[in-house]
């Protein structure tokens, strides 16, 4: 039996300043072999321990699809120890993976609905591989209209501005940019993601909306998707709970009776209603 502590090695071929304010890092990493791409099948949601070896491991959602083969992607913000060691890391040099982790956005349950993925700020990593996912040309069709609503303080925060160029020019997304106040050379929208939800208004018919972002951002999001008609099994969120084990082991990361590690950290708003009211 494979033992669920001990780490891939991956080699780190990326080391990418996402942001201006230089704090934000895409880490791209290589499988070394088929058999451990494959022994780490995942799904758009998940995410995965990262070990800086003589540092330590912290979890970080997986910012690739696994329509991207050969490699995994990761944006982390420097905040601590093994996310300042991460950033430190030089190109060609290893990295322990561990995972992949917790549940997933319900992929076969999204399918045939429209979708309206709401991202604030560098929680935009998962949501990236969710949309990079629906818009791979195996997929595409298996969704309904998908539209993505993303904003950051300014435009030098934003992540993955070459895809969002690109995505911008697709006909088959519904790209929504916006940033907190205006901004030399920003001639895109201004206003916070609560109001431009509200002016976007997206239809709730045959619709989820999936929203991952700062708590500030979805607790004033949330009001304004129930007035739009999302129900509360119809509106899904991520959780960035403290975790050390990732598997349910150490008791570190529950609500309730939930284990963000394992039961999440993917859950609709309906299951959060459940539980005792830490979000
Ligand atoms: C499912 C999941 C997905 C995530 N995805 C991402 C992602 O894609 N990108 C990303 O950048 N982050 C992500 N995170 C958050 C990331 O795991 C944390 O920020 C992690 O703490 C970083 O590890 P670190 O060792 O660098 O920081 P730490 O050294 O753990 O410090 C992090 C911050 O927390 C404070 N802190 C440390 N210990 C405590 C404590 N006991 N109590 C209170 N505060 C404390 C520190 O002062 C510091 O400000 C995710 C978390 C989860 C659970
Ligand atoms: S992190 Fe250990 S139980 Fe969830």
């Amino acid at each position: 039996m494979n033992n669920p502590y001990l780490p891939l090695p991956m080699k780190l071929v990326k080391n990418f300043t996402e942001t201006e304010d230089k704090l934000i890092h895409t880490f791209t990493l290589e499988f070394q072999s088929e058999e451990d791409e494959k022994s780490f099948a995942y799904t758009p949601g998940q995410f995965a321990e990262l070990c800086v070896f003589g540092k330590g491991e912290a979890p970080f959602g997986i910012a690739s699809s696994p329509t991207e083969k050969g490699q995994l992607k990761f944006s982390v913000a420097k905040v601590g120890v093994v996310s300042t060691a991460l950033h430190l890391i030089e190109e060609g040099a290893t990295v322990g993976v561990r995972g992949p982790l917790g549940n997933s956005f319900p992929m076969e349950d999204l399918k045939g609905k429209n979708l309206v993925v709401i991202g604030g700020g560098f929680a935009f990593t998962t949501l990236r591989a969710l949309s990079t996912y629906i818009l791979h040309p195996d997929n595409r069709a298996d969704f309904g209209d998908l539209t993505v609503i993303y904003g950051a303080r300014n435009p030098g925060l934003l992540l993955y501005k070459e895809e969002l160029a690109e995505w911008e020019s697709r006909s088959d997304i519904n790209l929504v940019q916006t940033i907190d106040r205006p901004a030399d050379g920003w001639d895109g929208r201004v206003g916070f993601i609560p109001a431009v939800v509200e002016e976007v208004a997206p239809s709730a018919e045959n619709t989820v909306a999936i929203i991952c972002g700062p708590p500030v951002m979805i607790k004033f999001t949330m009001p304004v998707l129930e007035k739009l008609g999302f129900k509360p099994e119809q509106t899904i969120m991520s959780l960035e709970n403290r975790m050390k084990c990732g598997i349910g082991m150490c008791g570190r990361c529950n609500v309730g009776s939930q284990y963000v590690c394992k039961d999440g950290p993917v859950f609709t708003r309906a299951q959060l209603l459940e539980l005792p009211n830490e979000y």
